[in-house]
């Protein structure tokens, strides 16, 4: 059946029963019900007499076989575990991290019962709209590197986004990703290390791609591609776009041993630079964020006495 589908993916209007049944040399009978199938699979076909079938929604299909068709990486979403529902991608990619997956096994769900946030936040995950995915990387760093990659991932977001839905992109240091200043995505990091070694890392990263609205409570705050652009965005081309993204800072990073190479563009894309800082942490202060370092962390200047300052991680509010 999936056959068909190929043929029926690769025509621009309708095709006849009797052409799919020539070119893959089976009955009308096997066609229809290769047809059949599909449907039961959630792809629509209109079947228009005389004219035959037509593929109504390619884009908007979104399973382990359609992300796997396509994908132009090495590496990333080589392996692909799909899940309908699940509590949270990052716990099943961590369960086939120590299970032995591979590097660049990605994990994806339809929906997560339990995902998580930064900070213990919750992180709403619905059926349907939003893509909410983790992967597997096995870098031969140590853990003080491993901060860089969740940037790493910020970068690659933000790109894929800017790419499939010409939206701007900013990125608020370290990793969320703003579209005319509300939040559109989120990523945890979390890493499985000895002192000096790194088993694995999981970059958990949540995009609120087709949601139509927010509660009220988080709608000043929150946002989706959808809400930004005005139209429904494939969530198949996004995921692949950031992988393709991922992929190639990823091998930067890893050749070149550092961020170095992959900071100016970082810069470009960080709207935190510039703006006064709210340092979060046990003694909070007011900052002006100068720059981001080669370590991939945040340089400011204090308010308070005018020293210049490294902030590693946490929170920072513009
Ligand atoms: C944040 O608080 O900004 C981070 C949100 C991260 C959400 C993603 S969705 C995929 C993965 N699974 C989770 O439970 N969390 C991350």
């Amino acid at each position: 059946m999936y056959r068909i589908l190929e043929l029926l993916r690769r025509q621009e209007g309708f095709l006849s029963g009797e052409d799919i049944g020539r070119e893959l040399s089976i009955t009308r009978a096997a066609v229809w019900k290769g047809i059949k199938k599909l449907r039961e699979e959630g792809y629509e076909i209109e079947a228009v007499t005389n004219r035959g079938y037509r593929l109504t929604n390619p884009e908007t299909m979104y399973n382990k076989r359609e992300l796997e068709q396509g994908l132009k990486t090495k590496t990333m979403g080589q392996t692909i575990y799909f899940y309908e529902e699940t509590d949270t991608t990052n716990n099943r990619a961590r369960e086939l991290a120590l299970e032995g997956a591979s590097e660049g096994t990605l994990v994806v769900a339809e929906k997560q019962t339990a995902g998580r946030g930064r900070r213990g936040k919750v992180w709403e995950s619905p059926l349907g709209t939003g893509i909410w995915m983790s992967l597997v990387l096995r870098p031969q760093i140590a853990p003080t590197e491993a901060s860089v990659l969740t940037l790493l991932c910020g970068l690659a977001t933000a790109e894929a986004i800017e790419a499939e839905t010409g939206l701007s992109a900013g990125i608020k240091w370290p990793n969320d990703i703003l579209i005319n200043g509300k939040k559109a995505v989120g990523i945890l990091t979390e890493m499985d290390c000895e002192m000096s070694e790194v088993h694995f890392v999981i970059p958990g990263i949540g995009i609120n791609v087709n949601t139509a609205s927010f509660p009220p409570e988080i709608a000043e705050i929150a946002t989706s591609l959808y809400l930004e652009c005005g139209k429904t965005v494939s969530r198949r081309r996004l995921v692949h776009r950031v992988l393709e993204r991922l992929e190639e800072h990823y091998e930067t990073f890893l050749r070149t041993g550092g961020f170095d190479a992959i900071l100016e563009d970082y810069r470009k894309h960080c709207i935190t630079l510039g703006k006064e800082v709210h340092v979060l942490g046990r003694e909070p202060f007011f900052a002006e964020a100068l720059d981001i370092t080669p370590e991939g962390e945040l340089l400011v200047r204090r308010a308070d006495n005018g020293k210049e300052e490294v902030v590693f991680s946490g929170e920072v509010s513009i």
